[in-house]
C-alpha cells in the first residue's frame, strides 16, 4: 500500500518534543505500523477504500451522494459520555464541582494500563492538526495519535491537517498532544469488527496543566475527534483563561442588511439546540435584502483585538451536524453542505444507496436499512436514524459560508446571544441591561437535555453559557473570567437571550423557528448597533410587537404577547433556585453574580 510510510522512517519532523512523545506512544501502544497523515486527498481515498473493503463503511451512491460514506457505530457508542469525561487538574478545586475529577497521577497510571499494547494489530495514525487557519494569530496546533482510520477521515474534514501544520509547528512550536485509542487490540488472526470500541472502559481525560488529552474506548464524535470538544473547548478554555481570551460553545454568523451593512454575532446554545440551524439561517422571502452568512456552527474562539473590540474565529473547518430534523425546509444550507464529500454516521440507508433520517422528507420510504443495519419499514417502532446521528461535511460546501470565514484575525463581534430549549417561562428574545447582567443571564441559562449526550432527555438542567460539559476548569472562575474580559475592552458586545422552543398548553410550538428566527435576529443586530427600540422589563429590554419586522408572517399581537410574556412569580421562584448553582460554586463565585441576582429579584 503506497500511502503508508515506511515504519522505520518514523520521525518526519525536527520537532524534538514531538518526536520524543511519538516514540513513547509507539513503545506504549505497540502498533503494527505507523502512518503520518499528510492530509492529501489520495491518502483519504486510500483509507476509505480500505475501510469499505473491511466492511467498516459503505460507499454511498456516487450519483446521489458523491464522495460520501456511511458508518454505523456500535449501539453502545453513539454520543458523548459526560460521566466518563474527566478534568485531571492537580487539585480537585481546579476542576470544580461541575466536572469529574481524578488525581492526575492516579489517572495517568490507569491510562497507562489501558493503553499498554492497545494498538496491537492496528496502524497508529499521527494527525498534525491546526484549530483555526494554519499559522493564524488565534490558531492552535494539536497532534492526535489514533488507531482509528474513521477518526483520520473525520479530522481531515473538521480541522486543517497534515504537512502544512507540521511546517507551521517548526522545530519548537507549541502543540497539544492528543492520544486516542478505540481500545481493541487485535490478535494475529483476529477478524476486526466494523466499529471497534470499549464502552466499559471509556475515558475522556484532560490534563489542563500539562495541556494534554487522552481518550480511550470510544470512536464517536467529540469523544474521539480530539480537536473539537477536548482541545477547542476544554483545553482551550484553560488556555483562554490564562491568556485573556475566550473559547466558547458558540456559532458565529454574519447578517448582511439591504444597504450592505454587515454585523457579526455569536450564539451559545447547548448541544442539539439549534446552533447549526441558526448559523445557516435563510431569511423569509418577504425580508428582501437580508442575508445570513455562516462563519461557524459550534465553537468560537474570541479574542480582544488591538482596537479594543472582540474578534472571533471558527477553529473548525467542517460541520459535525445533527442529522434528524435537517431538511430542505428547515436548513437548506446544511442539506447542500452534506450533498457531497460527507461522512454520515448512524443515519439510515435507502435502497438506492442514499441516506435518510427522520424529518429529511415528509414522505417516509417503504424500506430502509436502519442505523443498526436492520431492515426497517414505516411500521417499525424504533427510529431509522439514531437521534444523535450526524453528518461530517466540509465548511466550504456550505452555500452560505462567509467570505471572511477563514480570516486569521477573525470577525468583529457585535452581539452575544444565549439560548436553550425552554418549553415555558423564557420569552422569545430579550436584551441584557449591560455586560454584568448579560454574564448573569448566560451563567444561569437552563435547557432541556437532548440526545447529544448519554442520559435521559427533556430534563431541565442549568447549563451555564452552554459550557457545562465543556469548561476545562472551575465554573465559578469561568464566570469570573467573563466579568474580567470587560476590563480590557473598549466596548463589549451587547448580550441577548433567545428561546425558540416555547410551547402552548396543548404542547404546540408557539414560535415557527428556523428562517423566521431572522425577525428577532434583525432586532438584535439593530439593538447591538444602536438602531432599534424596545421597552424595559424586569428581565431586560424587549421588543414590542411593533418593534419587529412581521412582513410575510401571520403573527397576531395576542400570540406575540404570550410568546413574550413573563410570569413574575414563577421567575422570582426560579431566580431563587439559582441559589443551588451558587452554593455549588461557593467560594469561586464572583461577587458580581450575587449583586446581579439581588438586582433581578428586586426588579421582579
Ligand atoms: P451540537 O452540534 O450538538 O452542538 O448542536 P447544535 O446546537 O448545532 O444543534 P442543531 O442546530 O443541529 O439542532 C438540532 C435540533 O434543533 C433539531 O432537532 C432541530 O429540529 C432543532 N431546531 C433547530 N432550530 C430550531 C428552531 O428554530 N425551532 C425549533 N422548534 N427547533 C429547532
Ligand atoms: C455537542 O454535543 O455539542 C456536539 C457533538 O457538538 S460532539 O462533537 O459529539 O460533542
Ligand atoms: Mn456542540
Amino acid at each position: 500500500m503506497t500511502a503508508l510510510n515506511d515504519p522505520k522512517s518514523i520521525f518526519q519532523t525536527e520537532h524534538r518534543a514531538l518526536n520524543r512523545w511519538i516514540e513513547k506512544m509507539i513503545t506504549m501502544c505497540q502498533p503494527d505500523s505507523v502512518h503520518w497523515c499528510n492530509g492529501s486527498e489520495e491518502e483519504a481515498d486510500t483509507l476509505f477504500s480500505q475501510m469499505v473493503e473491511q466492511g467498516m463503511c459503505i460507499r454511498l451512491n456516487e450519483k446521489l451522494r458523491p464522495n460520501s460514506y456511511l458508518f454505523r457505530s456500535d449501539p453502545r457508542d453513539v454520543a458523548r459520555v459526560e460521566s466518563r469525561t474527566f478534568i485531571c487538574s492537580q487539585n480537585r478545586d481546579g476542576a470544580g464541582p461541575t466536572n469529574n475529577w481524578e488525581e492526575p497521577r492516579k489517572m495517568r497510571r490507569k491510562m497507562k494500563r489501558l493503553f499498554k499494547d492497545s494498538m496491537r494489530g492496528r496502524t497508529m495514525y499521527i494527525i498534525p492538526f491546526s484549530m483555526g487557519p494554519v499559522g493564524g494569530p488565534i490558531s492552535k496546533i494539536g497532534v492526535e495519535v489514533t488507531d482509528s482510520p474513521y477518526v483520520v477521515v473525520n479530522m481531515r474534514i473538521m480541522a486543517r491537517i497534515g504537512d502544512a501544520v507540521l511546517e507551521a509547528l517548526g522545530k519548537d512550536g507549541f502543540f497539544v498532544p492528543c492520544l486516542h485509542s478505540v481500545g481493541c487490540p487485535l490478535e494475529p488472526d483476529q477478524v476486526d469488527v466494523s466499529w471497534p470500541c470499549d464502552p466499559e472502559n471509556t475515558h475522556i481525560v484532560h490534563f489542563p496543566e500539562e495541556r494534554t488529552i487522552v481518550s480511550y474506548g470510544s470512536g464517536y464524535g467529540g469523544n474521539a475527534l480530539l480537536g473539537k470538544k477536548c482541545l477547542a473547548l476544554r483545553i482551550a478554555s484553560t488556555l483562554a483563561r490564562d491568556e485573556g481570551w475566550m473559547a466558547e460553545h458558540m456559532l458565529i454568523l454574519g447578517v448582511e442588511e439591504p444597504d450592505g451593512r454587515k454585523t457579526y454575532v455569536t450564539a451559545a446554545f447547548p448541544s442539539a439546540c439549534g446552533k447549526t440551524n441558526f448559523a445557516m439561517l435563510i431569511p423569509p422571502k418577504a425580508m428582501e435584502g437580508y442575508k445570513v452568512t455562516c462563519v461557524g456552527d459550534d465553537i468560537a474562539w474570541i479574542k480582544p483585538g488591538e482596537d479594543g473590540y472582540l474578534y472571533a474565529i471558527n477553529p473548525e473547518a467542517g460541520f459535525f451536524g445533527v442529522a434528524p430534523g435537517t431538511s430542505a425546509q428547515t436548513n437548506p444550507n446544511a442539506i447542500a453542505s452534506c450533498s457531497k464529500d460527507t461522512i454520515f454516521t448512524n443515519v439510515a440507508l435507502t435502497d438506492e444507496g442514499d441516506v435518510w433520517w427522520e424529518g429529511i422528507t415528509e414522505e417516509v420510504p417503504e424500506h430502509l436499512i436502519d442505523w443498526q443495519g436492520n431492515d426497517w419499514t414505516p411500521q417499525s417502532d424504533s427510529p431509522a436514524a439514531h437521534p444523535n446521528s450526524r453528518f461530517t461535511s466540509p465548511a466550504e460546501n456550505c452555500p452560505a459560508i462567509d467570505p471572511d470565514w477563514e480570516k486569521p484575525e477573525g470577525v468583529r463581534v457585535h452581539a452575544i446571544i444565549f439560548g436553550g430549549r425552554r418549553m415555558s417561562d423564557v420569552p422569545l428574545v430579550s436584551q441584557a441591561f449591560n455586560w454584568g447582567h448579560g454574564v448573569y443571564l448566560g451563567a444561569t441559562t437552563g435547557s432541556e437535555t437532548t440526545a447529544a449526550a448519554e442520559g435521559a432527555m427533556g430534563q431541565l438542567r442549568r447549563d451555564p453559557m452552554a459550557m457545562l460539559p465543556f469548561c476545562g476548569y472551575h465554573m465559578g472562575d469561568y464566570f469570573r473570567h467573563w466579568f474580567k474580559m470587560q476590563r480590557d475592552l473598549r466596548e463589549t458586545p451587547r448580550v441577548f437571550n433567545v428561546n425558540w422552543f416555547r410551547k402552548d398548553e396543548k404542547g404546540n410550538w408557539m414560535w415557527p423557528g428556523f428562517g423566521e428566527n431572522m425577525r428577532p435576529l434583525k432586532w438584535i443586530i439593530e439593538r447591538a448597533t444602536g438602531r432599534a427600540v424596545g421597552i424595559e422589563t424586569p428581565i431586560g429590554w424587549m421588543p414590542r410587537y411593533a418593534d419587529l419586522d412581521w412582513r410575510g408572517l401571520d403573527m397576531d399581537e395576542a400570540t406575540y404577547s404570550s410568546l413574550m410574556s413573563i410570569d413574575r412569580d414563577r421567575l422570582r421562584m426560579q431566580t431563587l433556585q439559582h441559589e443551588e448553582l451558587f452554593l455549588k460554586l461557593f467560594q469561586h463565585l464572583p461577587k458580581e453574580m450575587i449583586f446581579e441576582r439581588e438586582l433581578l429579584i428586586s426588579r421582579l
